[in-house]
């Protein structure tokens, strides 16, 4: 089901005051000077699925100065299967916290708000996902598991658990018996985990070669899914063997929280042979496949582009546009000017000092 966002109100949100935007379902192209507020309106819609920022970790950061509260209101439809639309709204004040609202009815769970407005991101930094630190690609595997196999979540929670339990036991230097009875949980959502991030980065591998060959006309670009210990062992008696060298670092060294969705090109870092233009392309492949394969399985994402333009040459920029437009999706781009992106046939927005305006 196509999740849709038909209209956001942002309210003391960074440099806005009060704005009012009614996105079409396909692709809204955000124009405006440096400065002008199109990658904070993308902090919005982003803020608006995770209540996080993709730019700070800090939320008081997205209050507009001089002002004590935000706040973000939506209008989805397509959240059900029924026609109805429902509003989101959701409020930060530094004293008083963060208040969401869906359908009216208070939430305190952040998931339930996740699964209202998944929403994906492909900016500058999104290079990142591919030349950075395996953390980042274990958040996309954990973040797509939430969306992709709800059914799921319950064994990440157990392991989350079971390996704070196992690894507070170590710190306490608790016996070697108490460990033991320790792995057994651990060692059981381990194995639910592994089992579907084994498929899903299958799957993932699948929607993203036909993406890259496109992009980049390279057919040996792949990703390497690791589970975070041997693969050749059982998780169980990885635990067994390495009892005691956790005991003496005070942490479990092995699991699903050592995971890593390697890139390799050819058989190498794709950090370390392609330039910083593929390495984007890569990224957005990435994110694009892991669209694909959580809207076949659950919800349509709404896709984030910031600077789509930026570090790519008019071939590259011309056919990733192409595959964006492809996705049946609502789709956010922001650049500086029209000329630089083919959005087709996109609604336009044109950020500027006196608001947002819709251009015909
Ligand atoms: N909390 C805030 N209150 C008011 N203005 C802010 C706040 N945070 C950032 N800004 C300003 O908002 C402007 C828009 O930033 P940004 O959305 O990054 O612009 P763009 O992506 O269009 O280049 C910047 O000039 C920045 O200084
Ligand atoms: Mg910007």
């Amino acid at each position: 089901m196509s999740a849709r966002l038909r209209r956001l109100t942002l309210a003391n949100f960074r440099c806005f005051e009060q704005v009012s935007i009614e996105p079409g379902a396909g692709v809204n192209l955000l124009l405006g000077p440096n400065g002008a507020g199109k990658t904070s309106l993308l902090e919005s819609l982003f803020f608006l699925s995770r209540a996080q920022s993709f730019r700070t970790r800090r939320r008081e950061m997205l209050i507009r100065h001089n002002q004590h509260a935000l706040r973000l209101q939506a209008t989805l439809s397509g959240v059900s299967s029924s026609p109805r639309e429902v509003p989101l709204v959701l409020a930060f004040a530094a004293d008083e916290g963060l208040q969401v609202r869906i359908d009216r009815e208070p939430v305190r769970r952040l998931s339930v708000l996740a699964q209202h407005l998944p929403v994906l991101l492909i900016d500058p930094a999104a290079r990142e996902l591919v030349a950075g630190s395996p953390r980042l690609r274990r958040r996309l595997l954990d973040w797509s598991l939430f969306h992709a196999a709800p059914t799921q979540v319950e064994a990440w929670r157990r392991y989350m658990l079971a390996l704070r339990q196992r690894n507070a036991a170590l710190r306490r230097r608790e016996p070697a018996s108490v460990i033991r009875s320790l792995d057994v949980p651990l060692a059981a959502a381990a194995g639910a985990i592994h089992g579907w991030r084994e498929g899903f980065a299958r799957a993932l591998q699948s929607a993203m070669a036909p993406l890259l060959d496109r992009l980049l006309g390279r057919e040996d670009i792949r990703l390497r899914y690791q589970s975070g210990w041997p693969a050749e062992q059982e998780f169980a008696e990885v635990l067994a063997a390495r009892l005691e060298r956790d005991r003496q670092a005070g942490l479990t060294g092995a699991g699903p929280h050592r995971a890593d969705l390697r890139p390799l090109a050819g058989n190498q870092p794709v950090a370390e042979v392609l330039s910083g233009g593929e390495q984007k392309l890569v990224a957005a492949a990435l994110v694009l496949a892991q669209a694909q394969v959580i809207a076949a399985v659950g919800r349509d994402p709404v896709l984030l582009v910031d600077d789509l333009p930026a570090e790519l040459d008019a071939e590259r920029r011309a056919k990733l546009a192409g595959l964006l437009r492809e996705m049946p999706v609502q789709q956010f781009w922001t650049a500086l000017a029209p000329g630089l992106v083919d959005a087709g046939p996109a609604r336009c927005f044109e950020i500027g000092r006196s608001g947002i305006k819709a251009m015909l």
